[in-house]
């Protein structure tokens, strides 16, 4: 929703959009940095990793007898692609390492969620420089406009919209383009290297008997293998490093958009994407909120304005929790974030975050000015830039779907782009009290509870809707009640 919009100087808007392009700078040594993973996480991540084998396995077997219609065809592919670890440079990290169902398809190692609030990729050096959204309800996003009566830019996938789904006609396929060649996701230097690995993948037939024999029919280059095992990014001399015919790299790209469409097509099917909240039940009248989650529902739509962003619908909407526009509430920096730290070339010679400590998310704003980011699906529209400078500073707001499913109650979950925010109590306390309470002192105990720190960026900073909302402690709790029945597979009793 609308905040008012402060005017942001153009160097500013320069100087954000370069954080990521100014990458040669840095140190002669690879560094170990401390984006080493703990034992902890470790464990964790081994036992989800099984958890990804034992899922695709299992999807595997229903390749032999495949459904007979197209829809489901396409869904069953999409769920074999983002479970596959084969698509990753290390074969490794499948989509779903960052997006399982037991978190309502976020992160689901809770060690990461509370320490690093970001994910490590194939090369497992490399963490993102943001937490894992769900990619539940991805696929219903508006593809990304400009609301002009509104003064807004509407829809997209990411946290800064850059997956705008203009191309493809939906923001998730175009999405499920980033990762796989994002150099600290999946880590492919070429998309080609997708193709490449599906193709040898047991679905291959399957995926021919949906898209078309055409699809895997292309003269792989002899080194293809060696190539796709280097992790990107490719050097600037040879973006492409899979060298095809340009028949087979067009043939190579269509492939890959029938990848993202299949993945889109599955994040969109009821398995994904149910609508099968305590919240939808009690629309459809087949359960009843407790008192608490009551009063917590109607101070979420009256006192504490929440449904002004994350809006539970109106006429002819569905009940989404984000209305697809950008705001920023102000989130302090998570300091915790190892890609603060990974300003050096690592042992690949690669930097993913050259401005280190000084990095700023600057969000929609830096994807709108053309600014350099780690993935880009989604080519950027230059009669958009001028819409860059009132959106600096601003990301997409999240559904709240999902936003406390995991898997056992001491399970912790992140927050807000960042990860900064550990606790669904702690975010409602943000809203309720960020300009009324004092700003909290180095290593202040009470950082949460009695003072927070600065906002990661004050640019476009929501300040008519929240950060004094005069809620009580029992008004908070009542919010995050409410917020507790939006967790998909809820069974009503009776
Ligand atoms: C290493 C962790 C990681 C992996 C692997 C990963 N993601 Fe994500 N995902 C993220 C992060 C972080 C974001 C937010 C990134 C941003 O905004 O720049 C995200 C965002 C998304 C979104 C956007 C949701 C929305 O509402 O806008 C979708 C959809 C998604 N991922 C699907 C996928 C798919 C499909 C794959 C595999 C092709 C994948 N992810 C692989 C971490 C990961
Ligand atoms: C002006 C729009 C706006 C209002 C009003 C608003 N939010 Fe948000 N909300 C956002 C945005 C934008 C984010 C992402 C913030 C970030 O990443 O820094 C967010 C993030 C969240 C998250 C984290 C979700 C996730 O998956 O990381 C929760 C939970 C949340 N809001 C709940 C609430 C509640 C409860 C209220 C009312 C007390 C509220 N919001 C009011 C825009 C809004």
């Amino acid at each position: 929703m609308r905040a008012a919009r402060a005017l942001v100087p153009i160097a500013a808007i320069l100087a954000a959009g370069v954080v990521y392009a100014a990458c040669s700078a840095g140190g002669p040594s690879a560094q170990k940095g401390d984006a080493s993973l703990s034992p902890a996480a470790q464990r964790e991540i081994a036992q989800v990793e099984a958890e990804i084998d034992r899922i695709e396995a299992s999807t595997l077997q229903r390749v032999a007898a495949p459904p007979d219609n197209q829809v489901q065809q396409v869904e069953l592919l999409g769920k074999l692609l983002l479970y596959d670890k084969q698509l990753s440079v290390n074969r490794n990290e499948a989509c779903t390492l960052c997006h399982m169902p037991e978190t309502g398809f976020t992160g689901p190692v809770s060690e990461l969620n509370r320490t690093t609030g970001s994910y490590p990729g194939s090369v497992r050096t490399r963490f993102s420089n943001r937490k894992p959204q769900t990619h539940s309800y991805a696929p219903l996003a508006p593809v990304l406009h400009f609301n002009r009566a509104q003064g807004d830019m509407v829809g997209g996938n990411f946290w800064d919209m850059r997956a705008t789904g203009r191309r493809l006609g939906n923001p998730a396929a175009e999405q499920a383009q980033g990762p796989p060649t994002n150099p600290v996701e999946m880590g492919l230097p070429d998309s080609a290297c997708a193709v490449y690995r599906a193709s040898q993948r047991p679905y291959r037939g399957m995926f021919e008997t949906v898209w078309g024999k055409q699809a895997f029919a292309i003269a792989w280059p002899r080194n293809v293998d060696q190539v796709c095992n280097t992790p990107g990014p490719p050097t600037a001399a040879d973006p492409l490093p899979v060298h095809l015919s340009p028949l087979d790299r067009g043939r190579a790209a269509a492939t890959f958009d029938q990848m993202a469409q299949s993945i889109a097509g599955y994040e969109a099917s009821a398995e994904v994407t149910p609508f099968s909240s305590k919240y939808d039940a009690v629309q459809g009248g087949k359960a009843k909120f407790t008192a608490q989650e009551q009063a917590g529902y109607a101070l979420f739509r009256g006192k504490a304005r929440c449904n002004e962003c994350h809006r539970d619908g109106g006429p002819g909407e569905e009940p989404m929790f984000t209305d697809f526009t950008a705001s920023n509430i102000g989130t302090p920096a998570n300091p915790r974030l190892p890609y603060y730290a990974e300003n050096r070339p690592d042992a690949q010679g690669y930097a993913a975050n050259p401005a280190g400590r000084s990095y700023v998310d600057g969000g929609v704003g830096v994807f709108l000015a053309g600014g350099a980011v780690l993935s880009r699906p989604s080519a950027v529209d230059a009669r958009w830039a001028g819409q860059a400078a009132g959106n600096m500073g601003r990301v997409r707001v999240p559904t709240l779907r999902n936003v406390d499913k995991r898997p056992y109650p001491a399970f912790v979950k992140a927050y807000g782009h960042n990860g900064y925010f550990t606790s669904l109590k702690a975010i409602v306390h943000y809203y309720n009290t960020r300009d009324a309470l004092p700003r909290c002192k180095a290593n202040d105990p009470g950082e949460g509870k009695t003072c927070w720190p600065a906002p990661e960026t004050t640019q476009n900073m929501n300040t008519s809707k929240m950060g004094r909302l005069g809620l009580t402690d029992a008004e908070e709790d009542a919010i995050v009640a409410f917020m507790k029945t939006l967790s998909d597979g809820f069974t009503p009793v009776g």
